[in-house]
């Protein structure tokens, strides 16, 4: 008899992960940073706050008494998620951002108790957040596949694998709130796009609120959030070869009334020039100079439904927790 090939172990058979993120990726760091260090007012993406470190950072913030988000966001999904699988129907949950999927369990248990549930799909920036998850759910949930794709959701959103029956797109967090008004209802038209008939989107929206209650949520008393907002800068001395020293910068962060959105900033404590010698650039700051590191738009439901219609998609469902301050929608394509 033939000697059979070595079989993977179970797990392990179980997962596919795709990377997209090259030379192509480092190329974009740069580009995103020579444009925005060299803008009258400076700015940079927020994707590039989530290294290895900027993620585990992200999870404690999750944990602190001021970021309501993450809990309110969780009682929604504890309250809904049977109804949602019921509903749905759906065989596989595609997420945006997926990071450490600590909230997508709960959707997960609800497919899986459905009897649906076959394949899950997250796709995020964070090449050990996709493969960690990856390992620690398909043991948590024997038979589930996972395909993973590591990869930047605003490019690499025709990488999503074919979808294998209905399906749920989850982008939950408020991540949507990190675009800025147009860009958003674009990104919400790409989505669109993934979806057929059967599908749905599930997103996490955070609302208006008291000012105050916001910007506590992003300038916690731990000085966690502080620390995730310097992280970028420690990114470019990395990835860049730059040399910030994060500690000459104050965090800020402060609701934009006019926008209704959050704003975080770095600002520098004092005038310095530092060099990005990755880009032969050097940049000046003036003492005060800020240079802002994420919008968090905050939402009323007239702002989540003039952004789904603009995108071809229909709100089939509104779900807020008891005090409102975090919502989540379900919605589909439009019907013609
Ligand atoms: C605010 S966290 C939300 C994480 C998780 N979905 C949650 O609800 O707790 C944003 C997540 O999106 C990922 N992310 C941010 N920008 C991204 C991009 N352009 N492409 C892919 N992933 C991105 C980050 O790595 C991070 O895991």
């Amino acid at each position: 008899m033939e000697p059979s090939a070595p079989q993977p172990p179970p797990a392990a058979a179980a997962i596919q992960i795709d990377s997209h993120l090259d030379d192509a990726e480092e190329r974009s760091l740069a580009e995103d940073v020579l444009d925005g260090l060299t803008r009258p007012f400076k700015e940079l993406p927020p994707k590039h706050f989530y290294d290895a470190r900027g993620a585990e950072l992200f999870d404690q913030i999750c944990e602190l008494p001021e970021y309501y988000p993450t809990r309110a966001e969780r009682a929604i999904l504890e309250r809904t998620a049977t109804e949602l699988a019921a509903l749905t129907n759906a065989v596989e949950l595609v997420e945006l951002g997926s990071g450490t999927a600590a909230k997508t369990r709960v959707l997960l248990d609800a497919l899986h108790g459905a009897g649906t549930l076959k394949r899950y799909v997250p796709v995020d920036v964070t090449e050990s957040m996709v493969r960690d998850c990856a390992e620690t759910l398909t043991e948590e949930y024997p038979g589930l596949r996972v395909h993973g794709v590591i990869g930047d959701f605003e490019r690499h959103l025709d990488h999503v694998p074919p979808a294998i029956g209905p399906r749920i797109v989850a982008f939950l967090g408020g991540t949507i709130g990190n675009f800025t008004p147009g860009s958003r209802r674009r990104f919400l038209r790409k989505i669109a796009r993934l979806l057929s008939p059967d599908d749905f989107l599930l997103m996490g929206t955070d609302l208006v609120k008291d000012p105050r209650v916001l910007e506590a949520a992003y300038d916690d008393s731990q000085g966690v959030t502080a620390e995730f907002n310097r992280n970028v800068l420690r990114v470019l001395n990395r990835e860049l070869q730059a040399d910030f020293d994060p500690e000459d910068f104050d965090h800020v962060a402060l609701f934009n009334e006019e926008h209704e959105w959050i704003e975080m900033r770095l600002r520098a404590k004092r005038e310095l020039i530092a060099t990005v010698r990755g880009l032969d650039l050097c940049v000046h700051f003036r003492a005060g100079e800020e240079l802002r590191t994420e919008i968090s738009a905050k939402f009323t439901p007239e702002r989540v439904d003039g952004d789904l219609s603009a995108a071809g998609l229909e709100l089939v469902h509104w779900l807020t927790d008891p005090d409102g301050l975090f919502a989540l929608t379900l919605s589909r394509r439009t019907s013609r």
